[in-house]
């Protein structure tokens, strides 16, 4: 089946349609610069964009980073504070006119990471970080997700967040190289070992791509490996989410 995935971020809106068998993309991905400030209202005209775009008329899924819960955000970290309450399954389907299904962005990437990467067949307890303006989370045991973990805000003995002390923009804003900010993220995965005790840690986001230039510094003892979909996992989960929620309140109908 194919399914319009969207991934919002701090500066870009990016969607594409995909192919829910593969998680291939068919055809190219587009891209929007996120609306500033980012409201519901003026995202929810971004998503529009996409969906005329494209030309869709089937269900949508948005990755978003912000904790979603029943369709409705419950934090927006990064996002306008209006979204805090808003019922953004409800707002973006009346302004597409398509059935729209948001999810949290790091489960997203951590359901296509399941199906289609890195956690393909892995039992047990597996945790993917997005490493970008935040630090995102996703826990799976077993393969069933538990969502809207927000473990980039947890407090570190230092007495820091999570994502305030080593997400990508730390590094980028306290000038750091990858050794020094390899020592802070290692920091970050000793606690997610010590309180989760993990089978596997997938690392997603723009600095798990650089994963050779910071690998030395990670000390802990749970395997930590790569995501291997990259820039595409929010988008292919975004959609694999939609998937499974539009053929849920199908047949619920039915
Ligand atoms: C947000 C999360 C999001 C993460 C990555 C955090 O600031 O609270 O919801 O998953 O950033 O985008």
């Amino acid at each position: 089946m194919h399914i319009l995935g969207v991934d919002v971020g701090g500066s870009g809106i990016k969607g594409a349609i995909v192919d829910t068998e593969t998680g291939e993309f068919v055809g190219e991905r587009h891209r929007i610069a996120t609306p500033k400030p980012a409201t519901p209202e003026a995202v929810a005209a971004v998503i529009a964009q996409l969906v005329n775009h494209f030309n869709w008329e089937g269900p949508v899924g948005c990755g978003f980073p912000a904790s979603i819960q029943h369709g409705v955000a419950r934090t927006a970290a990064n996002l306008s504070s209006s979204f805090i309450g808003a019922n953004i399954d409800a707002l973006f389907s009346d302004v597409t006119k398509c059935s729209c299904f948001n999810l949290n962005d790091a489960d997203a990437a951590g359901i296509a990471e399941m199906n289609f990467g890195g956690g393909v067949g892995q039992s047990g307890v597996v945790l993917l970080i997005t490493i970008g303006t935040g630090l995102g989370t996703a826990f799976f045991s077993d393969g069933v997700l538990l969502p809207n973990t927000e473990l980039g805000h947890l407090y570190l003995p230092n007495g820091k967040k999570g994502e305030h002390f080593a997400s990508d923009a730390v590094r980028k804003s306290e000038d750091l190289g990858w050794k020094s900010w390899g020592k802070r993220f290692d920091k970050y995965l000793q606690q997610m070992e010590a309180l989760f005790w993990p089978d596997l840690i997938i690392l997603g986001g723009g600095a798990s791509k650089k994963f050779d230039k910071f690998k030395h510094q990670i000390s802990i003892n749970t395997p930590v490996k790569p995501a291997e979909l990259l820039n595409q996992a929010g988008i292919v989960g975004a959609a694999l989410h939609a998937h499974s929620k539009s053929s849920q309140s199908v047949q619920s109908k039915g």
